[in-house]
């Protein structure tokens, strides 16, 4: 860790840690909070220096921008302990650059490198316990920046707060996983806000993804919203297709979030030989190729998803069934890119980050 900023961090530590109630063998997705939590205010024009307090509440006046103009984005990432308990980020600068994109867009400033990582760094140094070691989980971050400024005019706040949470957590999806292709709702457009990681393009989602639910499926595969024929990605994951040995994934554009996992999982797939396309591919294509057995597999690739492998896809009231593959690209491009992030494996791309 460079001492450019880390040294000036402030550390307010919890007077008891509340880590003893934790059952660490039987951990949700995202609704337990480590101790402390890093906090960063941006006054005057410029960023404060972060701070490290107690995880607590944050007390904003009824007219912050963040309530009604949801001046928000956030980011998704993961530490990870490895058996001689060091600890590992993975492609954390993506995350970081990801993050000031999305600020961008939402017209927020932009965050410094050095005071995302050098506070990302004591954050996790000092909440090192928290990260977990027992199966298929890990200390989950979540990074986000929300107008904190004041005031009922329609336009961008003066003051921002960007915070670090930390939640240990197990696999965000448990059991079969079912989507429905989307027909009518769009999650986003050309010129719009889909590539950033906006709060709001996620509320747009839950009505929509409700309607879903009830007719028993768990997520909203996305389509594009002028003809609804590509397919685009999920709700909280990019989307991958294998039909015959290809892998096939629809290009990022501006309406599709550029998911680190995805870029990885095309680089390890290329590297182990397996043929990836990168192009848009139609509902109409899919349906076709499970018509003629040649449809393998369909999975979704994200930080908390990992690689989550689709049982079942539902389009225009009909459901299609996926078969069911011990050998399958899903099961090996996870257990590959895992290796990586446990340190379990060689990191023979660079993309492995030691927290020291
Ligand atoms: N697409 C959406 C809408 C997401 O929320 C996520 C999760 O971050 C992803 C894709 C996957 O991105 P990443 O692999 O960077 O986590
Ligand atoms: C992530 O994978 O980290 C995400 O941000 C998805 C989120 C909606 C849980």
């Amino acid at each position: 860790m460079s001492l450019e900023v880390s040294q000036k961090i402030s550390v307010e530590k919890i007077a008891k840690s509340k880590i003893d109630q934790v059952d660490f063998n039987e951990l949700p997705f995202g609704q337990i909070y480590s101790d402390h939590m890093l906090v960063c205010d941006y006054e005057d024009g410029k960023w404060q220096l972060p701070k490290i307090v107690p995880y607590q509440n944050i007390s904003l006046d009824p007219s912050a921008k963040i309530f009604h103009y949801g001046q928000s984005v956030f980011e998704g990432m993961k530490a990870y302990k490895d058996e001689q308990d060091d600890i590992w980020l993975f492609r954390p600068l993506d995350n970081q650059k990801r993050l000031n994109i999305s600020a961008k867009r939402l017209a927020m400033p932009e965050l410094p490198e050095s005071y995302f990582m050098e506070g990302l760094e004591a954050l996790l140094l000092l909440e090192k316990d928290w990260i977990p070691t027992t199966k298929n989980s890990s200390l989950y971050i979540r990074p986000f920046i929300f107008a904190s400024g004041n005031g009922f005019h329609a336009s961008p706040s003066d003051k921002y707060k960007f915070i670090i949470a930390c939640s240990p957590s197990g696999p965000y999806f448990g059991g079969e996983l079912k989507v429905l292709i989307e027909q009518k709702y769009s999650r986003s457009a050309n010129g719009g806000v889909g590539y950033a990681k906006a709060g709001g393009n996620y509320a747009g989602q839950f009505y929509p993804t409700n309607l879903a639910i009830q007719k028993g499926y768990h997520q909203v595969i996305w389509t594009d919203d002028t003809t609804h024929e590509n397919i685009e990605e999920a709700g909280a994951m990019n989307i991958f297709i294998r039909i015959g040995d290809t892998l096939i994934t629809a290009p990022t554009s501006d309406r599709i979030l550029d998911g680190i996992t995805r870029k990885s999982i095309i680089k390890i797939a290329k590297d182990q030989g397996i043929a990836v396309e990168i192009r848009n591919i139609s509902v109409h294509e899919i349906v076709e190729a499970h018509n003629n057995g040649i449809l393998k597999e369909m999975f979704g690739a994200g930080t908390a998803a990992v690689i989550s492998p689709i049982d079942a896809f539902g389009y225009q009231d009909k459901d299609y069934m996926l078969p069911k593959m011990e050998d399958s690209y899903a099961n090996k491009l996870k257990k590959q890119i895992t290796d990586i992030q446990y340190n379990k494996s060689e990191d023979k791309f660079g993309w492995r980050y030691g927290v020291k």
